[in-house]
């Protein structure tokens, strides 16, 4: 085995989905404390502040200097090198999310056992579902009084339309919480609340008859534990490692994150099942990691952390070949060569200037305007990764100057915010000076007037617009394409790419339009446009 062999195989690059308020951030920090690349508990930035009102999240941005240590945190477990990226818990920030994940090889689903399935954790899942991400899952907060768990796992199945597997099984529940046992290793795991778990904890049960469960849980739970054990074996199918990889089945264990139970498990179990590098969809052909050539996207932009200096990070995911730091790579869509001195990887709290990459490991640039969200960079071979696409964006706003003398700040902020991905910029056809923006959530449209106010010192206003449908249009038919833009000129929007967008007020007005042009194509995402314009 070479060495880019070795170094991928080591690599395991994940991200946690899930709905507010699971667990996500006290997981993480678990995570990080069982990988020893932190020490204390707190020491892993909420993002809770973010749920609720904008002045809360433009506190955030203000401490954006921590937002980059934790937007990878890589750390060592058993022999792994563990790349951990951390996704926006806010919706109108989904966008991000779903770059997020195009970014990893496998996903952490983490649920509440209060609360089920939820709405967040239903799109995140099928967005992995669009690429067969592997999922496993986590049910968290046993140690509360929540649903039963065969419910949640019929809901899970139903709702994420993925087969559910349970690999520990949880005995009792809420006060009554006494631990899990594991249907793989036969083995119990004792829960002491409030008290860190100890070897002892873990007792070895081969066949549940023995009177050994009796003592250990009480006679009651001992016998619903039999029982839920026999029912699951004629329900549920084996955990197979080959229906995980593949993203059909997932997974599922039970603990409680915030007593630390059941997170040493699921790190365990990730470790040795969950995939190294997978290969990544380009445009032109499928690359796949041990590829001796470097290649590699770039999946997030974070700009102006210091307001002292303009400074941007991009964020670079090797995806083949082992990536080195003054070497001279090619940017694609430029077409110019590209080079960096001081190329970063992040730690749990910590970055520092690194030699090679490999693939799985996210690598941070400091750029001065090279990149765009979705750029590819290699050793010279034009290729382009698919699967950062934009979605298409449910509010519209015209977007105009308020300080007429300020107009290159204007641009420029417009401009590198977009190539940030706080929002989508749009023109209209003919008319070149008119700037359409649109967003996934409200929530981004504050976000870039304050920002455009305090980083670029330009005053913004928006214009309604009334549309809340948009779809990428194309047709291999280009007369047809023509007539269609030429017809429809008050609602179409042109993107960054040149390709047409069909804006509707509402479904049916969209169906009316589907029904009238049947030589049309219509998408709702970016990356699915097949012919460009
Ligand atoms: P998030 O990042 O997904 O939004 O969730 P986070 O970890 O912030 O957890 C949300 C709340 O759930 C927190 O309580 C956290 O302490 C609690 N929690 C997480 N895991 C468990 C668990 O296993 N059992 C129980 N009972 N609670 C859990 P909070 O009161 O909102 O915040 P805090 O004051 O405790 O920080």
């Amino acid at each position: 085995m070479n060495d880019l062999d070795q170094q991928l195989r080591r690599r395991l690059t994940f991200a946690i989905i899930s709905h507010p308020d699971s667990g996500k951030t006290t997981i993480t920090e678990k995570l990080l404390l069982f990988g020893g690349a932190i020490h204390i508990a707190g020491a892993v930035k909420s993002g809770k502040n973010m749920k609720d009102a904008v002045s809360d999240f433009m506190e955030m941005e203000k401490e954006r200097g921590i937002s980059i240590s934790t937007s990878v945190m890589g750390f060592e477990y058993k022999g792994r090198k563990v790349n951990l990226l951390d996704t926006p818990g806010h919706a109108d920030f989904s966008e991000d999310t779903y770059r997020g994940l195009s970014a990893v090889d496998s996903a952490l689903l983490i649920i509440d056992s209060v609360k089920g399935v939820e709405d967040r954790t239903r799109k995140l899942c099928e967005v992995c579902r669009m690429r067969h991400t592997p999922i496993a899952t986590f049910i968290n907060k046993l140690d509360r009084e929540g649903k039963d768990p065969v419910e949640l796992l019929d809901e899970t199945e139903r709702e994420l339309a993925i087969g559910v597997r349970p690999v520990t099984w949880p005995i009792g529940q809420g006060r009554a919480f006494k631990g899990v046992y594991s249907l793989v290793e036969r083995k119990l795991i004792l829960f002491v609340p409030g008290q860190v778990q100890m070897p002892t904890d873990v007792i070895t049960i081969a066949d549940l008859a023995d009177p050994l469960l009796e003592e250990k849980v009480g006679h009651s739970l001992a016998s619903k534990l039999r029982e839920d054990v026999a029912l699951l074996s004629g329900v549920y199918p084996p955990f197979d490692i080959d229906e995980y990889l593949a993203g059909k089945a997932t997974p599922v264990f039970f603990g409680s994150a915030l007593n630390n139970f059941g997170i040493r498990e699921l790190l365990d179990t990730l470790t040795t099942m969950a995939p190294y590098p997978t290969p990544k969809a380009a445009e032109e052909r499928i690359v796949r990691p041990e590829e001796e050539k470097f290649s590699g996207f770039v999946f997030k932009i974070l700009a102006n952390m210091n307001p002292m200096h303009r400074d941007r990070v991009a964020f670079l995911r090797v995806c083949s070949g082992t990536f080195e730091r003054n070497k001279t790579y090619y940017h694609v869509r430029s077409g110019k060569p590209f080079r960096t001195a001081n190329p970063t990887a992040f730690m749990a709290q910590d970055s520092e200037i690194i030699d090679q990459a490999w693939p799985g490991d996210i690598v941070g640039i400091h750029d001065t305007g090279t990149f765009k969200i979705g750029d590819t960079v290699t050793e010279g071979e034009s290729i382009n990764f698919k699967g950062i696409p934009n979605f298409a964006p449910h509010i519209f706003r015209y977007i105009v100057n308020a300080d007429p003398e300020k107009g290159k700040q204007f641009h420029k902020g417009l401009d590198q915010l977009a190539e940030e991905g706080v929002v989508q910029i749009f023109s209209k056809p003919r008319q070149s000076n008119v700037r359409v923006l649109g967003v996934v959530g409200q929530l981004q449209l504050e976000v870039l007037q304050y920002r455009m106010e305090h980083e670029y010192k330009s005053r913004c206003a928006y214009r309604p617009i009334d549309s809340s449908i948009a779809h990428w249009v194309s047709s291999n038919d280009p007369k047809a394409l023509k007539a269609f833009v030429e017809e429809n000129e008050r609602k179409i929007l042109v993107d960054i790419r040149g390709t047409h967008i069909i804006m509707s007020d509402s479904p049916w007005g969209f169906e009316r339009i589907k029904a009238a042009y049947p030589a049309m194509r219509f998408y709702s995402t970016s990356d699915m446009v097949e012919e460009r314009a």
